[in-house]
């Protein structure tokens, strides 16, 4: 049976590096998994839990929606100042006490033009994933140094390394996918 991952970058730039490698990913991907990008973390009112506007809580609705009904989550994301980005912190405070992370089948990257591959970054997310319930398995979870140098000029991963780490990674990720969900009693 097919499966829907949903990709979620921590970049709003237009030609977000981290947005191509996510949209590079359906490549990669086993026939039966369709990889959707979820484009609008940016539509998000400051997390404040006192806000109980619909219109202002609609987009974060729409996303709440998105998370559960999908199979698993790919998130990949810049660093900025050592830390993750403010919007996608923001876009996933809104998800702490309603719970779409927990058990969900989760893959991070990170991807940066320095050295470091925004290990920092990838570090944070992967704590505050931890903490909401996420399953990250062991081996889905990247950073990418150097990006720039490993797309082509219409944004595809085109280094032959960093493709087979990301098939790896999405293996992984399907593989979790496929377990049976344990509840502890
Ligand atoms: C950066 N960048 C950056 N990179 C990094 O690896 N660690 C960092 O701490 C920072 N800090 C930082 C601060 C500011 C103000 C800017 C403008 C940039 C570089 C950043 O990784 C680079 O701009 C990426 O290309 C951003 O990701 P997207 O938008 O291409 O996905």
């Amino acid at each position: 049976m097919s499966k829907n991952l949903l990709a979620i970058s921590g970049s709003i730039r237009a030609h977000s590096a981290n947005t191509s490698v996510l949209k590079s990913l359906q490549t990669f991907a086993p026939e039966d998994i369709y990889i959707h990008l979820y484009e609008g973390i940016d539509q998000f009112p400051h997390f404040n839990p006192d806000i109980t506007d619909v219109a202002q809580l609609k987009p974060v609705n729409d996303f709440r929606d998105q998370l559960r009904k999908a199979d698993g989550i790919i998130i990949c994301t810049p660093e900025y100042a050592f830390g993750l980005p403010g919007v996608l912190k923001n876009a996933l405070d809104w998800l702490v006490s309603s719970g779409e992370f927990t058990d969900k089948p989760t893959a991070t990257i990170s991807a940066s033009p320095l050295v470091t591959g925004a290990d920092k970054a990838h570090a944070q997310l992967i704590q505050t994933l931890k903490v909401m319930g996420a399953k990250i398995p062991a081996g889905a979870s990247l950073t990418i140094p150097t990006i720039l140098k490993k797309l082509d000029d219409h944004g595809r991963v085109n280094d032959q390394s960093t493709i087979d780490d990301l098939t790896d990674l999405i293996d992984t990720l399907v593989e979790q996918m496929n377990q049976p969900v344990s509840y502890e009693l």
